[in-house]
């Protein structure tokens, strides 16, 4: 029997009880295909803060690096916002990134047929939508130095510093451009290079990786018309390849095209067997405990785990299927409740989905 041992860091807020339905869909994956997963809980953000007064404890790193793969929930609670920025949740998710080095974030955005009416924008616009964005993920303003807020000129001054190294624009380029061959052969690469050195560094080495993906075509955009363009007409993009902060601001904006962001999961990846699986939503703290949360972006961010680290393709099949099965069906969170549809808990929608694997 094959075994897989996760680590599950469900995190704050809604995190447990999403990661919960994740595991209920992984433990009838396991029946079906007589495969075992074994997990080992432990803390991550605001409630790791509370027991250990760091939000990335020692033991949730070890257990995170030593496992086949990490799931993720969400991190962050109001009731941590006036903690210093060293010890923020957040913080912990950028540490457990950069620590396991989890340099391809893979965020897809499609939308399901079942669902196309819930987009808010035009059916005729968002049906059949299908992009993937490679968003790269332990580099750019988010850990650039030098940084800081002081007094300069006698008043405050702030800064953070964009940058990259070739090196690392070069292995998100190989992944985009890799997971592009899997797809439909096309790479946009999203920079503002009309403004920014660290863009047309960019521009450059994706360029030259283009070299050796000469069946993948590859087009360029400026980050403000990319954003634009994302509304006007989605369908024209396939894999987009940014970097991290162009990338997160893109990823919340595709989310919309399906209609809730609490339907897209994500991979994070490394160059080795490290990976984590997160949805991309935060931990909504405000829904915590009304067993209303939609827990589909984690289930589908579970099935990323199945294809990507334990390459069982037709598991994450499986989950898709299923997901949209219980949609059709008519079953819905109220995030995407819709008129003559019925209105499902987050507990009840997961046992569904979960029956639904077969
Ligand atoms: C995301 C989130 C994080 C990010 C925050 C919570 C640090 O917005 O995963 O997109 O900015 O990367
Ligand atoms: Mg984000």
């Amino acid at each position: 029997m094959n075994k897989y041992n996760i680590a599950l860091l469900a995190g704050d807020g809604t995190g447990k009880e999403v990661t919960d339905e994740a595991v209920k869909v992984l433990k009838a994956i396991g029946n079906k295909y007589s495969t075992e997963f074994d997990f080992q809980e432990e803390l991550i953000g605001g409630c790791a803060y509370d027991e250990y007064k760091t939000p990335l404890p020692e033991k949730t790193i070890r257990t995170a690096k030593q496992a086949d793969a990490v799931l993720l929930g969400a991190v962050g609670d109001w009731k941590y916002d006036k903690l210093p920025p060293e010890v923020r949740p957040e913080r912990a998710l950028l540490g457990i990134r950069k620590e396991l080095n989890l340099f391809a974030n893979l965020r897809p955005a499609i939308v399901y047929p079942e669902l196309t009416s819930i987009s808010p924008l035009k059916e005729a616009i968002v049906s059949d939508t299908d992009v993937m964005i490679v968003r790269e993920l332990t580099g750019d303003v988010y850990f650039g130095t030098p940084k800081g807020i002081e007094i300069r000129n006698n008043e405050k001054y702030a800064y953070n510093n964009m940058c990259y190294y070739e090196s690392e624009i070069r292995r998100i380029a190989q992944t985009a451009f890799n997971v592009a061959r899997q797809r439909n052969k096309k790479v946009c690469s999203v920079d503002k290079a009309n403004v920014l050195d660290v863009s047309r560094l960019w521009r450059e080495i994706v360029t030259e990786v283009s070299q050796e993906y000469k069946d993948v075509e590859l087009t360029y955009m400026y980050v403000d018309n990319a954003a634009m363009q994302l509304i006007r007409n989605p369908k024209q993009f396939d894999v987009i390849l940014t970097g991290n902060i162009f990338g997160d601001i893109l990823s919340d904006e595709a989310s919309m095209l399906t209609g809730s962001l609490g339907l897209l999961p994500s991979a994070s990846l490394s160059d080795g067997n490290l990976a984590l699986y997160e949805p991309i939503h935060g931990s909504a703290p405000d829904l915590k405990g009304k067993n209303t949360v939609n827990p589909i972006a984690a289930i589908l961010s579970a099935g990323m785990m199945l294809k990507y680290s334990f390459k069982l393709d037709y598991a994450y099949d499986d989950i898709v299927n299923a997901v949209r099965k219980t949609l059709r069906d008519g079953f819905r969170t109220a995030d995407i409740m819709q008129n003559g549809m019925k209105l499902t808990g987050t507990s009840q929608i997961g046992d569904i989905i979960s029956q639904n694997i077969i």
